[in-house]
C-alpha cells in the first residue's frame, strides 16, 4: 500500500484558476521524492494541501490508504504526517533545547522525551553545540536543522519539507539533506521534498517529480532527470 497518494487533486485560491490541477501521486513507504519546479509552480500549495492547511477543490489525498483529503490538519498529524513549512519556524525566544523539548511534549514520560531530544542531538551535532543558544541567535542553517529536528521528534511516517535549502550555503544544505536521507533510511519514513535547488534535491531523492504550472511534466528516477538535457534545460534551469 502507498504511504501517501493523491488522485485527481485540484486546488486553487478564491475563484481563480486551479493552481494544482488533476494531480496524481503515489509514494510507496520509504520513498524519498523531490518535488521540483520554478517559483510559482505550485509546490507550496501542494504541500499545504496535503497537510490539510489548504482546502481541496476536488480529488483525494490518501495516507496509508485512508482518504484524509477533507480531514483537519491535526487528524493528519495523528495519522503520521508532518510538514516543515517554508521559513524555518522555530520559537526565537526559546533556546534550542527548549524548542526541542516542546517538539517532544506529546511524549508523556519525561525520560522518553529526554531520550528523543538526545537522539536529535546525535543526528545534528551542530545543534548540540548550540543547545543553550536562543533561537534568534541561530544561523539560517541551524534554524533549519532545528525546524527539521522538531518535526522528526514526532516520528512521522510521512514528512513534507518546503524548500529547506532556501538561502543556505551549499555545504550546509548538503549536511542537512544528508541527515534527512540517513534518517529516512533508518526509520523507513516517506519524504516529499519541495526544492528549487534541483541538484541538491536529486542527490538525496530516489525519484523526482517536475511541476510546471500545477501539472506534472516529469515523474522519473532521480538519475534519469539529472541525465536528461532537454528536461534539465526546459524546467530545471541547469
Ligand atoms: N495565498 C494565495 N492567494 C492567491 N494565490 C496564491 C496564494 N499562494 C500562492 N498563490 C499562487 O499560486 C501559485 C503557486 O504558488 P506556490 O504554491 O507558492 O508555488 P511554489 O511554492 O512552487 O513557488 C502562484 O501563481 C501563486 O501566485
Ligand atoms: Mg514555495
Amino acid at each position: 500500500m502507498s504511504a501517501l497518494s493523491c488522485k485527481g487533486l485540484t486546488v486553487g485560491y478564491g475563484d481563480g484558476a486551479p493552481v494544482i490541477a488533476d494531480f496524481d501521486l503515489d509514494m510507496e513507504e520509504g520513498a524519498v521524492v523531490a518535488l521540483l519546479g520554478a517559483n510559482g509552480a505550485g509546490k507550496t500549495t501542494l504541500l499545504r494541501t496535503l497537510a490539510g492547511l489548504q482546502p481541496v477543490w476536488s480529488g483525494h489525498v490518501l495516507l496509508d490508504g485512508r482518504d484524509l483529503g477533507r480531514a483537519p490538519a491535526e487528524d493528519r498529524v495523528r495519522a503520521g504526517l508532518a510538514l516543515v513549512p517554508e521559513g524555518r519556524s522555530v520559537v526565537v525566544e526559546l533556546t534550542v533545547d527548549e524548542n526541542l523539548r516542546l517538539g517532544g511534549l506529546w511524549r508523556h514520560r519525561p525520560r522518553a522525551r529526554r531520550a528523543a531530544v538526545e537522539e536529535m542531538y546525535a543526528l545534528f551535532p551542530a545543534l548540540e553545540r548550540r543547545r543553550d543558544a536562543a533561537g534568534h541567535t541561530l544561523s539560517g542553517g541551524e534554524r533549519q536543522m532545528l525546524a527539521l529536528a522538531r518535526a522528526l521528534l514526532a516520528g512521522p511516517s510521512v514528512l513534507l519539507l518546503d524548500e529547506p535549502s532556501l538561502g543556505l550555503a551549499p555545504q550546509v544544505t548538503a549536511q542537512l539533506l544528508g541527515v534527512l536521507r540517513a534518517s529516512a533510511a533508518r526509520t523507513g519514513m516517506t519524504v516529499l521534498l519541495a526544492e528549487q535547488n534541483v541538484t541538491s534535491a536529486l542527490s538525496v531523492a530516489h525519484r523526482g517529480i517536475v511541476l510546471s504550472l500545477g501539472a506534472v511534466v516529469a515523474d522519473r528516477p532521480a538519475a534519469d532527470l539529472v541525465a536528461d538535457p532537454t528536461l534539465r534545460h526546459a524546467y530545471l534551469g541547469f
